[in-house]
């Protein structure tokens, strides 16, 4: 329950001196004045000592763990307020009821739903990033949440993980650059990010018990960057383990995490378990869990007063503290970082009340979902389609009309609405006519199984070739969906192919119209065989709210496409760098799983392997055309603590306005050690009016060169020969110029 004063730090500071008259001869509160030059941090710093001081053991354990699905106990006799959370980290997810996972029914839940992070991270545009969680931080807030649960940053490592449409693609560089604004954005409302899942979280197949054996390159450079950057640049106030284990060890109760994450990051925050990834009271008290989330208590719920008080760090680390073998000094350090959390958050009496469903957050998810979409294929100009009295166009595939804010697992979400493809694209088109037939139908979605589909596929089939025959134009909306063993939580992908028939019903539309054109709705690659089939393909992603909308905007050339892949499509599954390793990479044995690949994830294998992907990283055409020209950087020799600059000049040759993505990438040339050809290692998005030309500088700190050298467990940077490529996609490099550190 909340309490009435939830937000009054002062009442706060009373209780506490009434309770110091009540209990003065036990232990003393220190008297808190804000002194002369003391900093607020100092200040709040200074309550936590003294409230420390004040608990009792029993209170103390009582904060580290949950009292209901989501929420955590505070101290009410100190006026201490619960911790409130909610997943994440699209939307801010309905109510759940106390003790289980159902919906708790509420009326006044419903939010935006907003793009998923897959087409934050292709539009490129950190600045919308930050728009984003700030519209979400405010959803939350209204919502009465302290911890939002999100963003995920788990690398894309294969395109079988069904979890990849929750997180920002498969370079470190994009993954830290976009979630840094992100976080800013939601803690700005005074609400929590919770940055997940820590670590190496990359497939959803065995992730309860799957060990990932990995390099410290490979960890340090590819899969913790956009950690460290949430904590060292996005301040980020909360961090979730993950289930997984790594190197024998169960993550959420990792030496990383007192060692890299707390120690050498400096991270100040709460690591709270993911739902059941707790494991042990001695490893969740030793290695760094905070607050112990979602433990199953083997039917305890139904039989006990109250199972929470089951958990490894409930009544087990009670007792383990007071006979001894546990010191109470590791209780104190969780109970710091969970008061410190609280202050930033919900006695945080500077933060704003929050909104919800706003127009401004409606137009919000849109821009991103416009700026995310990317415009893989044109042929011919099939995009945009002009909405010309007397054209028939034939909307096919069950992704037209599906919710696609339900499944998924725990990004769920209960939007107010969420315009469907066709009705965006009808509400959109007013000359034109559009006819709808559904073409294949793939069954409800329930939590861990696909229900049967219940129409006759073969008349689902017919009649779409009837439809597409009828039609001057075909627009295909098909792809994943939110269910079981698609872009859902909780297991894989099974098939790289597009599930429900698709691409034989692609061929068959395909034998009587050309004109087709497929929006494709995933949050991942798939194969495309089915591809000189089609004249034009938009990734469209998972949209949100606004998604039919947007998707409207782009098809109809109210809007440029400017979005960029945030991952690699590979033409066969083997060609993706885990899966040429075969099982033993992935998914593993059911046991253990080693990443063989190594550093050479996503563009980086396909670069330095000099495998052709289907669609590059970087990769997304646009309405119109952008020049790259006079690219210089301001020397030709640097040292170590130097920045390089590279301006160069973008164009908008072609007939509309739009953005172009200009991308730096920098390989070292005859490094002593293993090396990607390159890496991307800054961009920028730049919006241009037909014609117009306009000068950009993109700047790189040197320190950006290190590699994590495995001698002396620390970066190194590297002296010679490096090389800089600038382009529009990981494999459209305009320029390539040598310079050298010293
Ligand atoms: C997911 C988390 C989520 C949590 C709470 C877990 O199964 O892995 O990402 O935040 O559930 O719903």
């Amino acid at each position: 329950m909340r309490l009435p004063f939830k937000n009054n730090s002062s009442l706060l500071t009373l209780i506490l001196c009434l309770h110091f008259l009540l209990v003065s001869g036990q232990k003393k509160i220190p008297q808190i004045k804000l002194e002369k030059g003391q900093t607020s941090t100092e200040f709040i710093e200074a309550k936590i000592d003294s409230i420390i001081a004040v608990l009792t053991l029993e209170e103390k354990v009582a904060l580290t763990h949950a009292q209901s699905k989501f929420s955590a106990k505070g101290v009410a006799r100190l006026g201490i307020p619960e911790v409130w959370m909610s997943d994440g980290p699209h939307g801010v997810r309905e109510e759940i009821s106390w003790d289980a996972w159902s919906e708790a029914g509420w009326t006044n839940d419903a939010i935006t739903a907003f793009p998923a992070l897959t087409c934050l991270a292709a539009s490129f545009n950190p600045k919308l990033s930050r728009d984003y969680g700030f519209s979400l931080g405010e959803e939350a807030r209204y919502r009465e949440k302290d911890i939002l649960l999100g963003p995920g940053v788990n690398i894309y490592r294969t395109p079988m993980n069904g979890r990849n449409f929750e997180y920002l693609g498969e370079d470190p560089f994009l993954a830290s650059t976009m979630v840094v604004p992100y976080i800013k954005g939601v803690q700005e409302n005074g609400v929590a990010a919770c940055v997940k899942h820590f670590a190496l979280n990359n497939q959803e197949h065995w992730r309860d018990k799957i060990n990932v054996e990995v390099s410290d390159r490979a960890l340090y450079e590819i899969y913790l960057p956009a950690f460290k950057a949430a904590v060292q640049k996005g301040n980020v106030w909360s961090l979730m383990g993950a289930y997984n284990k790594f190197r024998g060890q169960y993550t959420t109760h990792h030496k990383i995490l007192n060692k890299i994450l707390k120690n050498d990051w400096g991270f100040d925050g709460v690591v709270i378990s993911d739902w059941g990834s707790g494991h042990s009271t001695k490893e969740a008290a030793l290695y760094g869990l905070d607050i112990e989330m979602g433990t199953g208590t083997d039917g305890l719920g139904t039989g006990a007063d109250n199972h929470y008080e089951y958990y490894y760090l409930a009544k087990p680390f009670l007792k383990a503290i007071k006979n001894g073998e546990l010191s109470e000094d590791l209780v104190d350090d969780k109970v710091r970082r969970i008061l410190r959390l609280i202050y930033r958050t919900s006695l945080n009496s500077n933060r704003a009340l929050g909104k919800l469903n706003t127009k401004e957050h409606h137009e919000v998810a849109r821009k991103v979902a416009t700026d995310g979409i990317v415009l893989l294929k044109n042929e011919d100009n099939f995009f945009p389609v002009k909405d010309k009295k007397g054209l028939k166009i034939a909307v096919i595939g069950e992704n037209a009309t599906r919710d696609m804010t339900r499944g998924g697992g725990s990004s769920q979400l209960k939007p107010l609405f969420e315009i469907s493809p066709l009705e965006g694209l009808k509400t959109r088109y007013k000359n034109a006519a559009i006819i709808h037939t559904m073409g294949y139908e793939s069954g409800a979605s329930a939590y861990d199984k696909t229900l049967p589909a219940t129409l006759n596929q073969d008349s689902l089939y017919v009649k779409a070739i009837e439809v597409a025959k009828k039609a001057d134009v075909v627009l295909f909306i098909g792809g994943l969906n939110k269910s079981y063993h698609q872009d859902s939580e909780g297991d894989d992908r099974e098939v790289f192919a597009l599930p429900y028939g698709q691409e034989k019903l692609l061929n068959g539309i395909n034998e009587v119209n050309k004109n087709v054109g497929f929006l494709l709705v995933t949050g991942n690659a798939v194969a495309m065989p089915w591809i000189s089939k089609t004249k034009g393909i938009l990734q469209t992603w998972y949209l949100g709210s606004m998604a039919g909308h947007a998707i409207a905007d782009i098809v109809s050339g109210d809007a440029n496409p400017s979005g960029k892949l945030p991952f690699s499509f590979p033409k066969k599954l083997t060609d993706n760098a885990a899966h040429s390793f075969g099982e033993v990479s992935y998914p593993g044995d059911g046991v253990n799983q080693y990443y063989k690949e190594d550093i050479l994830v996503g563009y980086r294998w396909f670069d330095t392997k000099e495998i052709a992907p289907q669609f590059a990283f970087g990769y997304g055409l646009s309405y119109s055309d952008f020049k790259i020209s006079n690219i210089k950087i301001d020397q030709k020799k640097y040292r170590i603590n130097d920045k390089i600059k590279v301006t160069l000049d973008v164009s908008n040759i072609g007939s509309r306005p739009g953005s172009e993505v200009v991308q730096v990438y920098i390989g070292k040339h005859k490094s002593k050690v293993k090396r990607a050809l390159k890496e991307l290692k800054g961009f920028s998005k730049v919006y241009l009016d037909k014609g117009d030309k306009k000068n950009t500088t993109i700047t790189i700190d040197v320190s950006q060169l290190a590699y994590y050298n495995t001698k002396i467990s620390d970066w190194s940077v590297e002296k010679g020969t490096y090389y800089l490529y600038v382009g529009n996609a990981s494999n459209n490099i305009v320029k390539k110029i040598k310079f050298v550190l010293f």
